[in-house]
């Protein structure tokens, strides 16, 4: 979707022309027909609602959409214009138009308004179609382009920060929505490469023999039962001060979960392909942070493998030595997330000595159960940490819900041969989960889980997504990075 800032004397493209109307507040000066049109169709001016009508413009007939956007003082009125975008873009993206022209005139629109409505139109276009052969013509994706008219000073400046964040989350939605036979340890580092190319990010790969030099044994172990050898991506985006021990943000990424030895139940197991969402939600904060040149210093680590069962997978009752030294008895191969990321988070600790820590993982079923599909959870040792990324989820709409930490849900992973079990009892289990990767963490470094197996998949639609991959922790973590390391600046 292409975003275009037209002056006071340029041509109206061809295509819907739209108006944005706050709540109750049809504008005086909108013609009766539309007007009247509007208030039988019981249009509101709610947040996302939108109306269709026609009207003639130099001698042609065009479409004319009103887009809600709620109350002018509306406590989430970023949320409400994101809304408009996305309503705008859900309406018209395969209605046959090519453009969409959005006169700001009389709406009095600041130029955060008017990114966030923005924003929203951009997001809620994406979509993947590179598998359809046989899409008809008519359900084809049209609008290609948004042209907007009366927009305040300083609106493409503040566009092309935000335009970046956009990119991000699509990158994110393109590595979570492939399929596991195009994306795997190897293809997605090699996308990365491709997309971050002369972006300044600096990309370090470990291989499977540099793994197990560090003694990465953990990791590895999941790794053993696939064809695909594992890797460890490590992105660096130094944009801070030099010399600055940077934020990291490390992932998981589990490109295909059978389960492994503990073999998944077939049904659903599709859903699996998306269990490298921590993983794509890092590369694509990465890759946001450095279009929009951030200042500040971040390492995005994503720990790549596929967990698959085979002759050489390894078995329960496995006993494997992590990088940290600390052993762990593999009681279900299905837990596997906590057994890539505990290593990734060593490495990433012994390498870079970070200011503080959040991970992000697919790594519950039992975070659904809690939460739904609503919020992520959080699990902090760290209640500055846990407060700055929530209050960042509640500015972007990537909601956190906190979860406790205690000794006593540490304890269920004891094991009888082993420093620890990979999993605990039945219960608890988002908790315990979290336990066992706070047992890797270091010289009390603030640490943040985030278990975002609820939020990353959705089978429906939602504000400023279509169903399928939201590109949840994209704009968290950038908005931790603009409100924490860079306002500081
Ligand atoms: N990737 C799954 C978690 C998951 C399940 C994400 C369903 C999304 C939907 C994870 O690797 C897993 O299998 N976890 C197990 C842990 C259990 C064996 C302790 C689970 O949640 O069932
Ligand atoms: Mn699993
Ligand atoms: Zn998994």
């Amino acid at each position: 979707m292409e975003i275009q800032f037209l002056d006071a004397g340029d041509a109206i493209p061809a295509g819907v022309l739209a108006r944005l109307v706050n709540q109750d507040a049809l504008p005086a000066d909108l013609d009766n027909l539309l007007a009247q049109g509007a208030r039988l169709s019981r249009f509101a001016g709610k947040p996302g609602q939108i109306f269709e009508g026609f009207a003639e413009h130099e001698g042609q007939v065009r479409r004319v959409a009103l887009a809600g956007v709620g109350l002018a003082d509306a406590k989430d009125r970023t949320g409400a214009l994101e809304k408009a975008g996305a309503g705008l873009v859900a309406k018209y993206l395969t209605s046959g138009e090519t453009a969409l022209t959005l006169d700001l005139d009389g709406a009095g629109l600041s130029v955060p308004e008017l990114t966030a409505l923005l924003l929203g139109a951009r997001l809620r276009a994406w979509r993947l179609d590179t598998y359809r052969t046989t899409l008809a013509d008519d359900k084809k994706p049209s609008l290609s382009r948004i042209a907007v008219v009366g927009a305040p000073d300083g609106a493409a400046a503040a566009w092309s920060v935000e335009e970046a964040l956009a990119t991000g989350v699509e990158f994110t939605r393109e590595l979570v929505t492939e399929p596991a036979n195009a994306i795997y340890p190897e293809s997605f580092v090699e996308r990365c490469h491709a997309r971050m190319a002369g972006t300044g990010i600096e990309i370090r790969v470990l291989d499977e023999g540099e793994m197990a030099a560090l003694g990465m044994g953990s990791l590895l172990g999941v790794a053993q039962g696939s064809v695909r050898p594992p890797r460890l991506l490590v992105l660096e985006w130094m944009g801070g001060e030099p010399g600055a021990k940077p934020i990291a943000f490390v992932g998981k990424g589990v490109t295909f979960d059978t389960g492994g030895i503990s073999l998944k139940p077939p049904a659903g197991m599709e859903d699996m392909k998306w269990d490298m969402g921590g993983a794509g939600a890092v590369a694509g904060t990465m890759l946001a942070l450095a279009l929009r040149k951030a200042k500040a210093n971040v390492v995005g680590v994503c720990g790549l493998v596929e967990n698959m069962p085979d002759g050489n997978a390894q078995r329960p009752g496995d006993v494997v030595t992590s990088m940290s030294g600390q052993t762990i008895e593999v009681i279900n191969t299905d837990a596997e997330g906590r057994l890539v990321l505990c290593d990734a988070l060593t490495w990433t600790q012994r390498e870079y000595a970070p200011t503080r820590i959040v991970d992000l993982a697919t790594l519950t079923g039992a975070i659904l159960i809690s939460l739904g599909h609503e919020y992520a959870g959080i699990f902090s040792n760290d209640d500055a940490l846990a407060a700055d990324l929530t209050a960042a989820g509640k500015v972007t709409g990537d909601k956190l819900w906190r979860f406790p930490l205690g000794a006593a849900y540490d304890r269920m992973l004891e094991s009888a041969i082993a420093d620890m079990k990979n999993v605990g009892p039945r219960y608890g289990g988002s908790i315990t989960a979290a336990q066992f990767l706070q047992r890797y963490i270091e010289n009390g470094t603030p640490w943040a889980h985030l278990d975002i197996a609820g939020t990353v998949w959705t089978d429906k639609p939602g504000a400023t997504w279509d169903k399928g991959a939201s590109g949840f922790g994209v704009r968290l973590l950038d908005r931790l990075v603009r409100d924490t390391l860079e306002a500081q600046g």
